[in-house]
Parts: structure tokens; sequence; C-alpha cells
């Protein structure tokens, strides 16, 4: 029986936490691993659930993974990659969505591939449209099996690549096929986020030519052989965004050890415009709550540069003690605004809409997805009996947990362990009243 979190709120976060290594880098490193004639070493590793996963899916495809908590220091060792047994992959995957990024690398290694049918979550139905056509420009055959996909290939050749939406998991699967496939490979309209930066610094010490122009199309040559790495993982852009959107909610003040003010930059502007403050020091970012009012403000999510999808959970919860009407139009995933209904319970006022409310074309516009809102604010909070409901929107009702008046009751907390490492040692180390039970 999972352990519930009490959560007694009204009192501000303040102190200093640590960020590690980016939840959405690490495991893509991981996997780019398998591709190296040698073994690897990933330092900045976080203990996080992802990372565990990873490191068992690898483990069943006979890499052998060493892992040190204390120093973040992980070691994998690709030298007898071997086709795993298609149950325990499925077994091993959990909600993971990283499976599908040991195509390419298997069909080098291998010849072929099994992947189990990914989760879509509650933020969206995750498709792999993306990523089953890239496989199949590269040459693999891709059937579909009963609980998944099987995929083959004898040589893997280069392809040009058109992309239909700037798609991180697309870019990083063409990335991880193309470094090794024969020929040159073209992606255009491909994502380019800093963790998709870092993914290119990998490959690229392992041995990859690979190019990013101005017009977003990256371009491959495809190499003989890939050695192993070493590399020291970009910090978490969106637990930093995290902890800073909670200083806000708490009039608190956090130091966020780790924070790369470059990997930030539209999220600190959208942060300063809300009225929160901030101070850029060599080794992290110190995140406060200044005093006076908070400011309502009109957002919209985006790709890289743009707003990140992922900051836009847990900052709601600052804007519904924002003195207005916030307006915020998700154009990311078409399903992002779920855990709303929980803030609502709380005394939130926040109302979702069909409609783009906003100046960017949206891939949901015409559809129904509730992908806008219009928070009103302030409105103060009380405290609850939640269920998380996916990894950000769960980190967001801890949030408000923590800004509301009253002990609030939080189940499914195991979920937030995917994204957010020790986050409850570092809820004590800010002075939040905080007990597992
Ligand atoms: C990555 O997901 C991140 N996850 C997400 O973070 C992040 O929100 C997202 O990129 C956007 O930045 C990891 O890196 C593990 P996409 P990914 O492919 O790669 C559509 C978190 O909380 N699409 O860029 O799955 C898709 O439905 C998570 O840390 C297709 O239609 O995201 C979405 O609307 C949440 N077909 C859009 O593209 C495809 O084949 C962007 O998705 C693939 C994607």
């Amino acid at each position: 029986m999972e352990k519930v979190l009490r959560v007694r709120g009204g009192r501000p976060l303040r102190g200093r936490i640590m960020v590690r290594g980016a939840k959405n880098f690490v495991p893509k490193a991981m996997v780019a691993a398998l591709l190296g004639q040698g073994p690897s070493q990933l330092t900045n590793v976080p203990a996080i659930r992802d990372v565990e996963v990873v490191s068992g899916l690898l483990n069943l495809h006979g890499v052998s993974v060493d892992y040190d908590v204390q120093s973040g220091i992980l070691r994998m060792d690709p030298t007898d990659v071997e086709l795993a047994h298609v149950a325990d992959i499925d077994a091993h995957a959990g909600s993971s969505r990283i499976p599908i990024l040991f195509c390419g690398p298997l069909l080098h290694r291998l010849g072929e591939a099994f992947i189990p049918d990914l989760g879509g979550c509650s933020i969206g139905g995750r498709p792999i449209d993306f990523h089953l056509q890239i496989l199949r420009e590269f040459g693999a055959t891709v059937d579909k099996a009963p609980s998944g996909i099987h995929l083959h290939a004898r040589n893997l050749r280069g392809a040009v690549i058109e992309l239909p939406y700037p798609s991180v998991g697309a870019t990083e699967q063409t990335l991880l096929t193309a470094v090794r496939a024969e020929g040159i490979t073209e992606l255009r309209g491909a994502a380019i986020e800093p963790e998709i930066s870092d993914l290119i610094n990998v490959l690229q010490k392992m041995g990859a030519i690979i190019s990013v122009d101005t017009d977003r199309t990256i371009r491959v040559e495809g190499v003989d052989k890939l050695v192993g790495f070493t590399h020291h993982a970009l910090p978490d852009r969106i637990e930093a965004a995290s902890w800073a959107s909670a200083a806000l909610a708490t009039k608190g003040d956090i130091f966020v050890e780790g924070a790369n003010q470059p990997d930030m930059i539209t999220f600190l502007n959208v942060f300063r415009k809300v009225g929160g403050a901030f101070e850029v020091l060599p080794d992290g970012i110190r995140f406060y709550h200044p005093g006076g009012e908070l400011k309502s403000i009109a957002l919209e999510t985006n790709v890289h540069p743009g707003f990140m999808t992922d900051w836009q959970q847990p900052l709601v919860v600052a804007l519904t003690q924002a003195q207005g009407l916030s307006i915020v139009h998700e154009t990311v995933y078409e399903n992002r605004f779920g855990f709303t209904k929980a803030l609502r319970q709380m005394g939130a006022n926040i109302q979702v809409y069909r409609e783009c409310l906003g100046s960017l074309t949206c891939r949901f516009g015409q559809r129904n997805f509730f992908h806008s809102a219009a928070i009103s604010g302030p409105t103060p909070l009380h405290a609850t009996e939640m269920e998380i409901p996916d990894l950000r929107g769960g980190f967001s009702y801890l949030i408000a947990a923590l800004a509301a008046e009253g002990t609030s009751t939080v189940h499914g907390i195991g979920m937030i362990s995917r994204g957010y490492e020790a986050f409850i040692d570092k809820l004590h180390a800010l002075d939040a009243e905080v007990e597992l039970r």
C-alpha cells in the first residue's frame, strides 16, 4: 500500500536545494551508450524512477549498468548486447516512453528490436507515428505485434526526414538511428531543446558527425564505429522551474543549486513578469517572492526557445495567487489542464476552453480539446485530499497543498519520484511541514 504525504500548507518555502541531471536528457544518453563499442560514463545522474527503468531495460539487453547515487556516476558497458525477452521488456517499461528510443541502436547492433505498447498519459494521446515513419524511412520493417511492435532491418540507410511538428522524441529517434546509418541523414523541422543539444554533445563525443542549422535542419553523416563517452549531464531546468513556481506560490525564497540561466531564459522572463525575483549566481539561481502582488499574464507554451510546456503546470498554481486574469494557451499537448480540477476544488478560479486563446497557430483549435485556461486571482487555496494525476500535474498539486491553508493528504506520490529526485528530503530542507504516512 503506497504511503500518503500529509502536507501542512500556508508556510513559505525557504532554503537551498540542488538539482542534478535532466530527467529528459539522462535516459536518452543512456540509450546512446548502446551504440558505443566500449563502456560509457554519465555524471550528475539523479536518482529518479526514469533512470531506474532505463537501467533495467539496458540490463535486459545485456548491458551492464552500475550507478552510485551519492556521486551521481552511472557506468554502462554494452559489450554483450543481446535482444531481450519480450515479456521482460513489457514488465520493465512501466509508464516510461523511453523504450521507443531503443529501436535505432538495437537495429544497428542486432538487426531487430521489440518495443512494448507505450502508455499515453493524462496529458495527451502521446502517439508514436512520427517515430515509426522515421524508422521506415531508414529502411526498417515495422510489424504490429499483439503487445507492441516488432522491427527488423539488415542495414539502415540515411534519409531525408521532414517532421510535421518539432517533436523532441522524434528528433532523438532520428539522431540515435542516423549516427550509424549509411550515408547522410537530413532532418528538417527538428526540435532544438537544450536536452537535444546535450544528446548531440554525447553523440559527437562518441564519434558522430552532426550539424544543426539555423532553420532547424539537423544533418548527420553516418559513421562505421562509435566509441563510449564520458559526459556530465545538463541540469534539470524543469525541476528548477518547478521549485521557482513553488517559491512564488508560497511567498518563499529558494536557492536552486545547479540551475542554469541559459536554459531558462524564457522561464526567467515570465517569472519576472509575474512579479517573481531571481538572482543568478555562479552555482545556481535564487528564486524568491519579493513581496507585493503577483501579476496576471497571457502565456502560450511552445517548443524551444518558447515557454516550455512542462513549466506550465507548476506556474499555473502561482498564477492562482496573481492579481487579475491570466490566460494560458497550451499548444504542445492537447490535454494538459486536467490537473486544474483539483485546484478548483481547493478554491482556485480556473476556466478551461476548447478555443485557442492566443496568437499561436495550434493543432488543437478546431477539435474537442480543452487546451486553453483562464485563471482569475488571487484566490485563497484550502487543503484537500488529492490523487496525483501525472508527473508535472502531481508536483503542481504539491505546490498547491504547500500554498493552501490547512493540511492536505496527497495520494500517489510515487509518480513524482519519476522526475523529482529526493523531493521529500528537499521539502524538509525548505522547512516545509510534510510527513510521509
Ligand atoms: C518530451 O516528450 C518530454 N519527455 C516531455 O516531458 C516534454 O513535454 C516534450 O518532450 C516536449 O518538450 C521526455 O523527454 C521523456 P514530443 P516527447 O514528441 O518526446 C506529438 C515531462 O513531464 N507527437 O516533443 O514525447 C505529441 O503528441 C514530459 O517531463 C506526435 O503526434 O514529446 C505532442 O503533441 C511530459 N507523434 C507533440 O508532438 C509522435 O510520433 C510534442 O511531443 C510524437 C509526438
